[in-house]
């Protein structure tokens, strides 16, 4: 069944270990597309999104084996078939990153404008205009952006009037192989973006500044491979086991964290008055006798509060007494599960961009449906603490962006089942 049921009310403690980036693995298996040579990746996330990632490169062509234990090896194809099938394109937002990488290394690329996780509008204008600047030619038509660059593409300085994740690593990864500099302003400074760049100047790129707001590409006529690359740990993941503990008043060790990368989700739980504390890679997370307080976020650009994590502290600030309130400033319709966390029992008001959550003694466990990945993961955090039985339908959702979110939550104490 399509469906998490949680037995609530068990503290979470002991040891979890984080899995590679979803987001850093998605863009990474779509420059693979670039590669000359044959690619080896490790530390990528066995989960749905990268799943159908890796169907839709083979369907263009590139050789993909999986060895089990979280790698994977690639060989890119010297021409692809360079129209992305559209039924697993419309599944996944982050095929869109394949625009780039074919327009550079094939000369023409038709995409069908991609589907994801329902949580605003999400258009591509960035993304187009920053490839359009380096010489493509880009089309529509019923659902198709249709990409062309009769010659190589050229470098060109290009401002992003937003800085996208997605926009920065197309126009990034398209710049790798264009004639001459590319300079790019106002960029994200994702740690993904830093990734994306790390393992493209291990192809033989030469990208500078990644992580900064100004990335300079001076442009090669092609890319090798790779004979190692490991993808970055995933910092939402680990901010959700993070938010979990800090809900069920338990306390955990998280293994194979960057530290740095969660800075953002660290410094706001020390807020709310949980203990945590950085070891190398590991990170204790400690909430068994705090008394948590409520604090305001608002949602940011790297390294600001991560949108990815504002579902998941709502459902625990809605156990938290007193008066939290939440701006949500990078996606437009991101507050869909304050209605489900209503459901059991949270007082949660939205008003546009804001959201005022008022805590409350206990949650209830009841029936509610995932409408997005991380929404998902809130009820599942939300029923994790809640009184009595939870069951979080659209269980897809989840298993889009986790690696086996039940076995791991069992390891550590919870009642979970997918019946
Ligand atoms: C990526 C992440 C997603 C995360 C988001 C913000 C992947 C696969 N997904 O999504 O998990 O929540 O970053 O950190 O990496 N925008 C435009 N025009 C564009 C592009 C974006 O207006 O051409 C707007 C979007 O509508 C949104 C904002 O910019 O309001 C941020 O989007 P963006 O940073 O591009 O997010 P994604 O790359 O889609």
């Amino acid at each position: 069944m399509d469906k998490f049921v949680i037995t609530g009310g068990k503290p979470l403690r002991g040891k979890v270990r984080i899995s590679g980036a979803k987001n850093a693995a998605l863009a990474i298996l779509c420059a693979s597309m670039m590669a000359g040579e044959e690619v080896v990746l490790e530390n990528i996330p066995d989960i749905s999104d990268v799943r159908v990632m890796i169907e839709i490169i083979k369907h263009m062509g590139a050789r993909v084996t999986s060895n089990g234990d979280a790698s994977v090896r690639i060989i890119a194809p010297s021409r692809a078939a360079a129209d992305p099938p559209c039924h697993l394109v419309k599944k996944l937002r982050a095929s869109n990153l394949l625009l780039g990488p074919l327009l550079a290394r094939y000369g023409y690329a038709c995409i069908s404008l991609p589907g994801g996780c329902n949580i605003g509008v999400r258009p591509m204008d960035l993304h187009f205009k920053g490839l359009a600047g380096l010489g493509a030619q880009i089309d529509f038509n019923g659902g198709f952006a249709i990409g062309k660059t009769p010659r190589r593409l050229k470098g060109a300085r290009i401002y992003l009037d937003f800085p996208s994740v997605g926009a920065t690593e197309n126009i990034m990864m398209a710049a790798c192989l264009a004639e001459g500099q590319t300079v790019l302003e106002n960029v994200a400074k994702e740690p993904e973006i830093v990734d994306l760049a790390n393992f493209l100047n291990c192809l033989g790129a030469k990208v500078r500044g990644a992580g900064t707001d100004i990335i300079k590409i001076e442009g090669v006529p092609e890319l090798g491979g790779c004979v190692r690359y490991a993808v970055i740990p995933d910092r939402i993941e680990a901010g959700t086991f993070m938010v979990a503990a800090a809900i069920t008043r338990g306390s955990l060790v998280l293994e194979n964290v960057i530290p740095l990368h969660v800075e953002p989700i660290c410094a706001k739980l020390r807020e709310v008055g949980v203990n945590v504390v950085e070891n190398g890679d590991m990170l204790t997370v400690e909430a068994a006798d705090a008394s948590l307080r409520p604090v305001d976020i608002k949602t940011l650009p790297y390294p600001g509060f991560p949108t990815d994590m504002q579902s998941q502290m709502m459902a625990m600030l809605a156990t938290v007494e007193g008066t939290s309130v939440i701006i949500e400033n990078i996606f437009e319709n991101r507050f869909q599960v304050a209605d489900e966390l209503k459901r059991m029992g949270a007082r949660v008001k939205v008003e546009g961009r804001m959201a005022v959550v008022e805590g409350v003694p206990a949650l209830y466990g009841t029936r509610v449906k995932a409408t997005d990945l991380r929404a998902g993961a809130a009820l599942v955090i939300a029923g994790l603490a809640a009184r009595g039985d939870t069951e979080v339908y659209n269980a897809r959702y989840i298993d889009r962006g986790y690696h086996r979110l039940e076995e791991k939550l069992r390891r550590l104490g919870a009642e979970v089942a997918r019946p």
